[in-house]
């Protein structure tokens, strides 16, 4: 009730803005405008629909980065269409692609459909790209197939401005435990941007596997990389295998922050370099998934000369702001080393110019002055350990929320669930969904919220349709925390938004979890 009340107060004080826009007359289209996950910030339906015809163009202004989204539109369209949607720069009408000043921030766009077209502007080319993927949800799943399809292709009439909660809409991905290859990355990355997500972590670096090629410490990834868990043959990315995840990436608007985890999970690496460890002998390779059992050795003088030689050569690869240096379940190094070695590393990462991010555990050191810190805790994890957390975010550290218990898409979402691992518990898709990024720390100011990143650890996963099946239909949920407005947050609402992605997702080839907690069509 009381939500109720506060989005009739919202539709009252803000005017324009629909929570849940009511049907708009006509059957073909996709459904009423902002029937759409992530939420849009505002949506004003009204005007006729547009008709996405074998006359319509695909207008671009002249900048590479716009044309590039134009033929990033056509390569959706025209398969299903079977139109030619020509990208040209010349006329007005069709599909309409736009750089212009205004308050759309560095993502945000608006989108005006009616009969003459759809245009959508923006002030960067990401907010042009996040419009697109609106655009997608607004016309019939069909759309998705890569054969063509009866149409009609309709788009709903009316506005929607939209904008996002958060800086960070993040998605990580374990290349460690299993291995994944450059093309199995980029079919993610690509589920990743409907979405709107627009940080890819990756976790290159564990126990079972170093997946990140080193030229100063060769080793590390051929024989570091030569296993995973199960014992399998295991893999790692060549300097330009990385260089182009990045640029793929970077063509979806993601941003990529690279993990080399420190000190603990590092049997790869101590198991390549005997003089890694303290003892000088280096274990075997690991196939297990035990955790916490491993550690760089924090009285050497070569563990700060390994550190600062993949870090650096990391740091060369990456475009991104960030580089996450991990720093949880470093049981097997002593609070006091800890302290001491992240002291050592963090300036490190700044050097090379890089902001450091770390697992929430880095709040347990001194996080150095703007750290991101990632909190990985349960719901009902102790109040002392939250409080560190909201200590160092009083303090200055930027927090990015990832709870266990709620957005781990490798949770079981039942105790049925063939794959993935349940020690943070059974994650059913509403438990995903529902819970609050702004508040959910307790003592966290909500301007040191960041955003939300929904990981996907690989212990039990071994290939894209594991992982798909994993991630949807809470990365959906996870992505929609992280950009919509907290006033559209509704379980009743989100899952019938949520259920008409089902036929989008079997349209692309994605295998999902049919929750029955959410009213698929046709079920
Ligand atoms: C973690 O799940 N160990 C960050």
């Amino acid at each position: 009730m009381a939500r109720l009340l506060g989005s009739l107060l919202l539709m009252a004080t803000a005017g324009t803005f629909v929570a849940g826009a009511a049907p708009t007359p006509g059957a073909e289209t996709a459904g009423p405008l902002g029937e759409v996950v992530p939420a849009p910030a505002s949506v004003e339906p009204g005007g006729s629909p547009y008709r996405i015809t074998r006359a319509t163009r695909i207008r671009v202004d002249d900048s590479g980065a716009v044309r590039r989204i134009g033929e990033y539109v056509a390569d959706v369209l025209r398969p299903s269409t079977g139109y030619p949607l020509p990208v040209t720069s010349r006329g007005k009408g069709g599909i309409q692609l736009r750089l212009a000043k205004g308050p759309f921030g560095a993502e945000g766009y608006r989108l005006d459909s009616g009969a003459k077209g759809v245009t959508i502007t923006a002030a960067q080319p990401a907010g042009l790209f996040h419009g697109v993927q609106t655009l997608r949800q607004l016309l019939p799943a069909a759309v998705e197939k890569d054969s063509v399809q009866p149409g009609p292709w309709l788009v709903a009439g009316g506005t929607i401005k939209d904008t996002p909660r958060y800086g960070w809409r993040g998605a990580m991905l374990d290349v460690s435990r299993h291995f994944f290859t450059v093309d199995q990355v980029k079919r993610y990355v690509d589920q990743l941007a409907l979405y709107k997500v627009n940080k890819l972590h990756l976790h290159l670096s564990d126990d079972q596997g170093w997946r990140i090629a080193v030229d100063s410490w060769p080793r590390l990834t051929t024989y570091g990389g030569s296993t995973q868990v199960g014992g399998g043959p295991g893999g790692f990315y060549t300097k330009a295998d990385y260089r182009e995840i990045v640029r793929y990436a970077a063509s979806r608007y993601l941003e990529v922050v690279p993990e080399i985890d420190v000190p603990g999970h590092t049997n790869a690496a101590l198991a390549s370099y005997a003089e890694l460890n303290c003892d000088g002998v280096a274990p075997p390779l690991y196939t297990g998934t035990e955790v916490g059992f491993s550690s760089l050795c924090v009285s050497k003088e070569i563990t700060y000369d390994f550190v600062d030689d993949v870090i650096r050569e990391l740091a060369a690869l990456t475009p991104g702001r960030y580089l996450h240096i991990g720093g949880d379940e470093a049981h097997s190094t002593s609070h006091e080393d800890y302290v001491k070695f992240m002291d050592r590393v963090q300036p490190v990462v700044a050097e090379y110019g890089k902001t450091v991010v770390g697992w929430h555990q880095l709040t347990g050191a001194t996080p150095a002055k703007g750290a991101v810190a990632q909190y990985w805790g349960l719901d009902d994890t102790s109040a002392e350990e939250k409080e560190r957390v909201a200590a160092a975010a009083r303090g200055g550290t930027g927090i990015v929320l990832s709870p266990a218990d709620r957005i781990y898409l490798d949770m079981k979402y039942t105790a049925d669930t063939p794959l993935g691992l349940d020690w943070a518990g059974l994650v059913e898709v509403k438990r995903s969904y529902d819970w609050d990024p702004g508040s959910y720390l307790p003592g966290v100011p909500a301007s040191a919220v960041r955003g939300v990143e929904a990981p996907m650890w690989t212990e039990t996963l071994t290939n894209s349709a594991d992982i798909e099946y994993m991630a949807f239909p809470r990365l959906a949920g996870a992505a929609e925390l992280g950009w919509s407005p907290a006033a559209t947050h509704d379980w009743d609402r989100y899952k019938v938004r949520l259920a008409a992605q089902g036929p989008r997702w079997e349209a692309l080839g994605i295998d999902y979890y049919r929750s029955p907690q959410v009213p698929w069509p046709g079920r």
